[in-house]
């Protein structure tokens, strides 16, 4: 028989038991309600979302954002006249048919949600020749925003064009632009500017070049026109100049550094022959 006592306690740790399991099954389920709020409204959002159509078809011109983080400068090639550079390259824009109002956090979405959604026809003007890394996924992000503010970044190498101007070779500077444009979209349709102004590219101040420095950095938009219209047309070009000291040792050290050799040795075989010589007549 249990007195008042343990009657008490045991009444005691079953609520409490009660209340834990209360607890426990309430946290499964917002985890749950989460997730599931989640999949409809990126159900909702890509449900009847037509990647045909701009966002704002027919009406004002689609802004496009766009940011540049440095990565790397891989080469500088006077031979070839072109550069290579490896880039984090970020657009952003707002497309209304994806806002959403079910949840405030901002919904970075798996990058093959990319392939259901307009994206802007960006390219490279002067490229020669470009990749998108792909290991160990395709190296882009999508996020979306509530506001329908979508975020779209892509990890790139490209090498691009740029003509050298090298009659004060080796006291050169040179200008190497890189120059993005969008394929078909015109002004009426497209605006890109560099979101974040002068401050739009980053990471120059960490690149480690050993033949060049870089002077200076601009960035310009503007529109050019064609026969089939004008085109948004953003350029980024950084002014580079040679490091003479870097030149001079690549250049001239290895040839000083055969003359003395060859010297040493002739020098070591000469008093080698001459002790033979002194040998020989003992
Ligand atoms: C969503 O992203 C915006 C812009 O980057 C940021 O200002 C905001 O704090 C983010 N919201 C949340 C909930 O993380
Ligand atoms: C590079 O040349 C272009 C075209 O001539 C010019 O618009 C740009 O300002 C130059 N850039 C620098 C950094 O001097």
């Amino acid at each position: 028989m249990l007195g008042p006592q343990e009657d008490k306690l045991c009444g005691i740790v079953s609520a409490l038991a009660a209340l834990s399991f209360v607890c426990f099954a309430q946290s499964t389920s917002t985890g749950n309600t989460g997730i599931s709020v989640a999949k409809t409204t990126v159900d909702k959002l890509l449900k009847g979302y037509d990647i045909r159509l701009r966002p704002d078809f027919g009406g004002p011109p689609v802004i496009v954002g766009m940011s540049i983080n440095i990565a790397s400068i891989d080469s500088i090639s006077e031979v070839n006249m072109d550069y290579t550079i490896t880039m984090y390259f970020q657009q952003s824009w707002r497309d209304k048919r994806l806002a959403y109002a079910e949840m405030a956090l901002n919904l970075t979405l798996d990058n093959r949600v990319a392939d259901q959604l307009w994206l802007p026809d960006t390219y490279f003007l002067n490229d020669k020749k470009s990749f998108l890394h792909g290991v160990t996924v395709k190296n882009r992000m999508i996020r979306l925003h509530p506001d329908g503010t979508v975020l779209y970044g892509l990890r790139i190498t490209t090498t691009a064009a740029c003509m050298m101007d090298l009659r004060r070779y080796p006291l050169d500077e040179q200008n190497c632009t890189l120059e993005i444009e969008s394929y078909g979209y015109t002004t009426d349709d497209i605006v890109f500017f560099w979101q974040g102004g002068d401050n739009a590219v980053t990471g120059v101040d960490k690149l480690e070049l050993p033949q060049f420095s870089i002077v200076e950095l601009r960035l310009v938009s503007r529109e050019v026109r064609f026969t089939t219209g004008s085109y948004p047309r953003l350029s980024l070009s950084f002014r580079i100049k040679r490091n003479i000291g870097y030149f001079i040792l690549q250049t001239y050290m290895p040839s000083i550094l055969i003359t003395i050799l060859s010297w040493v040795s002739f020098w070591i075989n000469y008093d080698a022959s001459a002790a033979r010589v002194a040998l020989g007549n003992l």
